[in-house]
């Protein structure tokens, strides 16, 4: 299913996946995943009446902090507030199962869904990374972190 994402060529655009992988290639690299998934790597499903629509990661080797990121798929899905419950849930997830210090994320400058989750959440600019391109357009990386003592006192 999130191979199938894929498919629309769009979607691989704003998701900054490999333009250049067949959809048989994206299948395997899933497959292979899933059955064997890096150590540093941990990958939740989001789950929608049903179906998944998309999934979280809390990604990194330090002990106790790691790196969120989400994507909901397929592109229908998004606006709908998806990607902000997958972010809520990530963070949930990491500090109350993982018992984590802090989480950070980053998003690219133009990606402004991705911006306003990482902001709503209660997540504090911390700063600058690289520079990349957005949909063709020359962008950086902005990057945000939150405590687990900032999240747990929160409304979020
Ligand atoms: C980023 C992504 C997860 C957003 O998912 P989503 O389900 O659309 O997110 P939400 O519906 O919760 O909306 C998030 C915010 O984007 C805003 N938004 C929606 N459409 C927008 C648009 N076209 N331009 C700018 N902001 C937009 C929403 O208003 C909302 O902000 P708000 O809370 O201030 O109103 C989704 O677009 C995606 O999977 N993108 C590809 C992967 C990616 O970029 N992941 C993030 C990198 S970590």
């Amino acid at each position: 299913m999130i191979a199938g994402w894929a498919a629309d060529s769009e979607f691989r655009r704003e998701a900054d996946w490999n333009p250049g992988r067949s959809l048989d290639e994206y299948q395997r690299f899933y497959r292979r995943l899933i059955q064997s998934p890096p150590p540093d790597l941990i990958r939740l499903g989001v789950i929608r009446g049903g179906i998944l629509v998309g999934y979280v990661d809390l990604h990194g080797d330090q002990p106790h902090r790691r790196e969120l990121g989400f994507v909901i798929g397929e592109r229908s899905r998004w606006g709908q507030g998806l990607g902000r419950l997958a972010g809520a849930a990530g963070l949930d997830y990491g500090f109350h199962q993982l018992a984590l210090r802090e989480i950070w994320a980053e998003a690219m400058d133009a990606n402004q869904r991705s911006v306003r989750i990482l902001q709503s959440l209660g997540m504090l600019e911390i700063g600058r990374g690289g520079k990349d391109i957005f949909l063709d357009q020359p962008t950086h990386y902005r990057q945000f972190a939150i405590t687990a003592e900032n999240w747990l006192a929160g409304t979020h």
